[in-house]
């Protein structure tokens, strides 16, 4: 093995001496591009043609880059009032933001963090003390194989054991797993996949739970996998019976992605605990939030200081994030169709797409369409057929970024007809060069 400090980092001049890239090699990889500004579903960059951001900048831009409403929401909040100490004050743009996002999600309490990681550690931590706060203290935690829950350390332990965690693997608390049955168009297997998963969750439920978590009908990192509504409802039934509590990370999946406002709603499924972020405030600022069900909050109230949730962020419910997501909302209640009808733009054209010979086990649900590639080499996130996709489709004016041998789309709400058609039109192209 290489000595690391012999390792060269490339002096290329676009790399910036002081700047370290999430999830990137810089080794191995090539400088990013710069960008200037972006307008809806288009990037603007220095020395390169417009992009469109196929994939929503990490599926956060929901409605558009720079969409003017949200913008002019944050610059008037921020002449009004940028920041306050959450714990001692309210504000109303959390106020608003708490009741609406408690009406749409049925569950009545919302607890403020910074990003999807720490929504998902809020989650987390709220049903462990719960049972503590109960005397019924339990341990077991049940995720799925091919989770994705963040990249804090507790958000990690209950993601899958991979790449990425691999550094950390003996400091991450155990976690039981069960199979995630993914799903595609002409899937023969997949009543016996759910059965399988099934029946090992019923196994694991035998011991007491403190919670199952799992990204209700897509694994959004895991490969953009997609399970059927009704095993869901058949997870939740076991969870019920086990009188357990289920957390639903709809950190990718809410606010529209999947065709409804929030994905268990699409699935009939009531979790006890939903974290949120991403589209949360439109894509304009980092926030998450949890909302949990008035059942799990009374389990906190009490004299004894030992029942309190023990937990906040500096910038717990910045009232910019909150001004940003209630005018995100503002924008998906004037036109839930935008989010509503989405699948039936894609569908023609993943159809189609779905002859290529390079195309395999095509998917789609609401926002998001994806498929493997069928090529030789490694599985997964190592396969580098993704990059070669990628690199055709940024001649052609689209950015993606694959997950491994997993190419989708996950475009803003705002992309339009001729847009779309020009990102599969570079995908295909992709596909051609392989
Ligand atoms: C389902 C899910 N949960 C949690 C996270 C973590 O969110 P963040 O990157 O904002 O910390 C992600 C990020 O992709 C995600 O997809």
């Amino acid at each position: 093995m290489r000595n690391p400090e012999s390792v060269q980092i490339p002096q290329s001049p676009r790399w910036e001496p002081h700047l370290w890239p999430p999830f990137t090699q810089i080794t191995s990889s090539s400088p990013p591009k710069r960008a200037i500004s972006g307008k809806g579903a288009l990037l603007a960059l220095e020395s390169h043609p417009p992009l469109i951001d196929a994939i929503s900048s990490w599926w956060v831009t929901l409605h558009g880059h720079a969409h003017p409403y949200i913008a002019k929401e944050i610059a008037n909040q921020a002449h009004t009032l940028e920041q306050v100490i959450f714990a001692n004050f309210t504000h109303p743009q959390a106020e608003l933001l708490a009741t609406r996002l408690s009406e749409k999600t049925g569950l009545q309490r919302l607890f403020f963090s910074d990003d999807g990681s720490t929504a998902v550690e809020v989650a987390l931590k709220i049903a462990c003390q719960w049972w503590k706060n109960r005397n019924e203290p339990r341990h077991q935690l049940i995720a799925f194989e091919g989770a994705y829950h963040g990249d804090t350390f507790g958000a990690m332990a209950l993601g899958e054991r991979n790449l990425f965690n691999a550094p950390f693997e003996k400091m991450l608390f155990p976690v039981k797993r069960v199979p995630w049955p993914s799903t595609w168009w002409g899937d023969l297997d997949v009543e016996k996949k759910e059965r399988l998963a099934l029946e090992k969750l019923a196994e694991y439920l035998e011991t007491p739970t403190a919670a199952v978590i799992m990204e209700p009908l897509i694994q959004g990192a895991g490969g953009m996998a997609m399970v059927r509504e009704k095993f869901l409802q058949k997870v939740e039934n076991l969870i019920r019976e086990a009188k357990t509590l289920l957390i639903a990370d709809e950190v990718l999946t809410g606010f529209g992605r999947t065709g409804n406002l929030f994905a268990s709603k699409k699935a009939g499924i009531s979790p006890d605990l939903m974290a949120l972020s991403k589209g949360l405030t439109g894509g304009f600022l980092p926030m998450g939030v949890t909302m949990a069900s008035e059942k799990i909050f009374k389990g906190f109230l009490g004299e004894d200081p030992k029942s309190t949730f023990w937990h906040g962020h500096s910038f717990t419910a910045n009232p910019l994030g909150c001004a940003a997501a209630n005018a995100s909302l503002d924008l998906l209640d004037q036109e839930p169709q935008l989010f509503e009808e989405f699948e039936s733009r894609h569908f023609p054209h993943l159809k189609s797409l779905s002859n290529h010979k390079r195309v395999k086990n095509p998917r789609l649900i609401g926002t998001i369409a994806a498929f493997n590639l069928d090529v030789d080499g490694v599985k997964g996130y190592l396969n580098n057929a993704g990059l070669i996709v990628k690199e055709e489709a940024m001649k052609k004016g689209v950015f993606l970024r694959p997950l491994g041998d997993v190419i989708y789309l996950l475009p803003p709400l705002c992309i339009s007809d001729e847009q779309l058609e020009q990102c599969y039109s570079a995908i295909t192209s992709g596909l051609n060069c392989l």
